[in-house]
């Protein structure tokens, strides 16, 4: 069996890779699945009971790719069964809902969760990520927008996709970028491949972003305490903008963060003598 990483270059050799779902109870992990092998969405909430195990087999350009699909359930009731499942793994599809930021908020416990089941000789940088930001045709209910998403995959040299199970939207897309990967991860010897995204902005910047969104006022945002100086505020401010200029930053968010910081200096300065 040429299981977890097989040998460099063996074209038209067929390839059996393992698969986990991964996320909160109630986000779409078996509905994302359903979609994809049995092109069909269903309603009804049928909680996965432990796992759901299923094979599928694709084609990736000259391979033949034995899918075991293991559909673990989210609740965390099911922990002592999902713990068994996490070893020999080569792609985890993690996945949250749009409209649910606690699920958004979950997926560095999911994280930790598996690195603690793969023990201190797991590695978890030889596994490909798709995060599937799913539920996006429940746009009204939306709280976790595209960029925050993006942000937190990408810093991690994730895949990142907008999904909905229930119109099909991103799904197939998800899936044939998320094999490909899969496979060049097992021509490259195991190793994840650097993606574009992953290496185009810094973890200065993907932690300042995510500081600046969950500031609470102004004095938080460009990171001084309250009742600063105006040097102190200037100083602040141009480390952010050299930091995050839209002409040089194209972590995702970088525009957003970069305008929240020139209005909460403008904010601040209009008050300080
Ligand atoms: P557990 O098995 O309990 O961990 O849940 P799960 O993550 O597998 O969720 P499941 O796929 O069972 O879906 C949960 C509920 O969300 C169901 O009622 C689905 O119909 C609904 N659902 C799943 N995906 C979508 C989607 O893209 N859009 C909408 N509107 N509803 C969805
Ligand atoms: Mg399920």
């Amino acid at each position: 069996m040429e299981a977890n990483i097989p040998k460099r270059k063996e074209p038209g050799k067929s390839l059996r890779i393992k698969v986990i779902s991964m996320g909160n109870a109630e986000v779409g992990k078996s509905c994302i699945i359903k979609r994809y092998c049995e092109k069909r969405f269903v309603s009804k909430y049928l909680a996965t009971i432990g796992i759901d195990y299923g094979v599928t087999k694709v084609q990736v350009r000259d391979r033949e790719i034995k899918v075991n699909i293991f559909d673990m359930a989210g609740h965390p009731f099911f922990y002592e069964v999902r713990n068994e499942f996490y070893k020999d793994t080569q792609g985890v599809i993690l996945v949250y809902d749009v409209g649910q930021k606690d699920s958004f908020d979950a997926l560095d416990a999911w994280l930790a969760e598996m690195k603690q089941d793969l023990g201190p000789h797991g590695n978890m940088e030889n596994i490909v990520f798709a995060v599937c930001a799913n539920k996006i045709d429940c746009a009204k209910h939306r709280c976790v927008d595209e960029s925050e998403g993006r942000l937190w995959a990408e810093s991690k040299g994730f895949l990142y996709f907008e999904t909905s199970a229930q119109t099909g939207e991103g799904i197939s897309e998800m899936f044939q970028t998320f094999y490909v990967s899969i496979v060049d991860l097992c021509e490259n010897g195991g190793k994840r491949p650097i993606t574009n995204s992953s290496a185009s902005f810094t973890k200065e910047q993907a932690d300042s972003i995510h500081r600046i969104r969950s500031s609470k006022d102004s004095w938080d945002m460009l990171g001084v305490k309250p009742g600063a100086s105006r040097d102190e505020v200037n100083k602040a401010y141009r480390k952010l903008a050299v930091l995050l200029h839209p002409d040089k930053c194209v972590a995702p968010g970088s525009e957003d963060a970069f305008k929240a910081v020139v209005n909460a200096r403008t904010a601040l300065l209009k008050n300080i003598k």
